[in-house]
């Protein structure tokens, strides 16, 4: 039974039958210069295993690590109750087995979202509800509730007042693709596609919300590791694969995978709306990625087609080198600021890796492959390392509009008289416009960090300020990273 989920016959070229959440966002217009949204990445917490540590001591390592925001596969009080106060977002899930209740009930979705989400909002930054977890796969029977289940949800959270802050989505398996390859050839399952994705993806542009598809390319090439070369699989292919039909290149599985799904949403006529809304100058649709992560070990699964594909001695995909190269592609991917597809180029792309820790209950039997896909062993030893503070990654500091403006004019003037080149935002100068405050402190500040060598503690100003990843753009002017001896 446990393998039964992950055997489905492969469907298009490249369908992955693991669950990765990729989530396509459809419209979050750029009311002002706010590099907060260009994409988050975080972890998937997930707990079947019976070694692992405290709750408490898992939030430790989170804040240890700089992890800023989790997804969970349920919405346990205890969990989410040491996650109070972190500043960590959570994207909580109602679980398959409540999805027909919630469907059926309005007053049941009440009941759930009230326990276990008003409950602990604000405390706990609860910023997501997935309703169910690749329900196509593994609760067949509960398709056609599903877009239902989500309504009630969200209709329950409006009545809250929480449905701005708190968006409904459901982490769908890429087998949702009938096609993948080429990515301009996406489209969704027929048997899914007008009847559940495009009532579905209406939901999704109506609340403001995303699709959320778990994408992998760990199994596509597990699978086809004649047809898939492993660079490409870990992202980083340099001739790339040519969709011969839009030209458009690709160095990255998960790109194709994206792209497949853009493709696939908009053949449901889910672009004309996606962008709509976006005509401040936002991105076309975000992508958050609510799974995707890469084994480290184990042996292969049973079964005749993963075995001639190669599982383990011949061509072993799962080894920590792998896993450390794709997750930290991952991480650098969104911490850059670089998230666009070749078809999407503007898209955000937030990514839950998958997962927080090796699960030894997962998976069928000793030592399979699905209970190595963690960051950490249960013990709390990083298997491979990675930084989800972006240590080895350019750097920029900006001013955080949210101080206002009485501090960040103090804040401004103390970087101004203290290194920070504040020529360019004199009057006349190329940096001037816009004339605000807050665009003028970025300059200070970020000048007065190049200046101090980039140490993090440069780049505070009394909580004025925070460090960001990609180049920002202020008015015309793209903040300088100065590279210092
Ligand atoms: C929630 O998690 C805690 C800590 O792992 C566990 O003891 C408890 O049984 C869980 N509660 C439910 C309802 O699953
Ligand atoms: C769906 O199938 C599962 C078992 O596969 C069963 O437990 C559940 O009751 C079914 N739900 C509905 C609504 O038919
Ligand atoms: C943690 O567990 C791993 C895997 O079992 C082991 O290799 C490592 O040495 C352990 N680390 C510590 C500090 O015990
Ligand atoms: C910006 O400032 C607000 C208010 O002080 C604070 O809550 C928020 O966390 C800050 N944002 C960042 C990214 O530091």
């Amino acid at each position: 039974m446990c393998c039964s989920v992950r055997s489905s016959p492969l469907q298009g070229r490249m369908a992955l039958t693991r669950p990765f959440v990729l989530v396509l966002s459809t419209a979050l217009p750029l009311l002002f210069f706010s590099p907060a949204d260009a994409g988050e990445v975080g972890v998937s917490y997930g707990r079947l295993g019976n070694n692992l540590p405290s709750t408490a001591s898992v939030v430790k390592l989170l804040k240890q690590s700089g992890i800023t925001t989790v997804r969970l596969y349920d919405a346990n009080s205890t969990v989410l109750k040491a996650l109070a106060n972190t500043g960590i977002t959570v994207m909580v899930m109602l679980p398959n087995d409540h999805l027909a209740a919630a469907a059926a009930d309005p007053s049941s979705a009440r009941r759930w979202v009230r326990q276990n989400v008003a409950a602990h909002y604000p405390a706990t930054r609860i910023h997501g509800v997935a309703v169910g977890n690749e329900v196509f796969e593994e609760a067949s029977n509960l398709t056609r509730q599903l877009v239902p289940a989500m309504a009630n949800v969200h209709a329950a959270l409006v009545r809250l007042g929480l449905d701005e802050a708190v968006k409904v989505s459901t982490p769908i398996a890429f087998t949702a693709l009938q096609e993948s390859w080429p990515p301009s050839a996406g489209r969704f399952r027929d048997d899914i596609a007008k009847p559940v994705m495009k009532p579905m993806l209406d939901f999704l542009e109506r609340t403001r919300s995303y699709l959320t598809i778990n994408a992998y390319p760990f199994f596509a090439y597990v699978e086809q590791p004649d047809k898939i070369s492993l660079d490409y699989a870990l992202g980083n292919s340099k001739a790339g694969v040519r969709d011969p039909v839009t030209g458009l290149v690709y160095h990255s599985l998960l790109d194709a995978q994206l792209d497949a799904t853009y493709f696939a949403m908009e053949k449901l006529g889910s672009s004309a709306s996606a962008r709509q809304g976006n005509s401040l100058g936002g991105p076309d649709a975000s992508a958050y990625i609510s799974e995707s992560g890469w084994s480290s070990g184990g042996r292969r699964r049973p079964g005749r087609r993963l075995e001639k594909a190669g599982y383990g001695a011949g061509a072993p995909a799962a080894t920590i080198a792998n896993a450390k190269a794709y997750n930290n592609y991952l991480i650098n991917r969104v911490l850059s600021g670089d998230t666009g597809t070749p078809y999407r180029p503007d898209a955000d792309m937030d990514v839950y890796i998958f997962a927080l820790f090796n699960e030894n209950e997962k998976g069928c039997g000793a030592d399979d492959i699905e209970q190595h896909f963690g960051l950490f062993y249960p013990n709390q030893t990083k298997v491979y390392e990675f930084d989800f503070r972006g240590g080895a990654l350019p750097s920029w500091c900006v001013a955080n509009a949210s101080a206002g403006q009485a501090r960040l004019q103090a804040a401004l003037d103390y970087a101004c008289g203290h290194g920070a080149d504040c020529s360019d935002i004199q009057p006349r100068a190329p940096c001037f416009e816009p004339n605000t405050v807050v665009a003028h402190a970025s300059h200070a500040f970020n000048s007065y960090y190049q200046r101090s060598g980039r140490d993090k503690a440069a780049c505070d100003f009394a909580g004025a300020a925070y460090v960001v990843h990609h180049a920002p753009k202020i008015g015309k002017c793209v903040l300088p990273w100065q590279v210092l001896d």
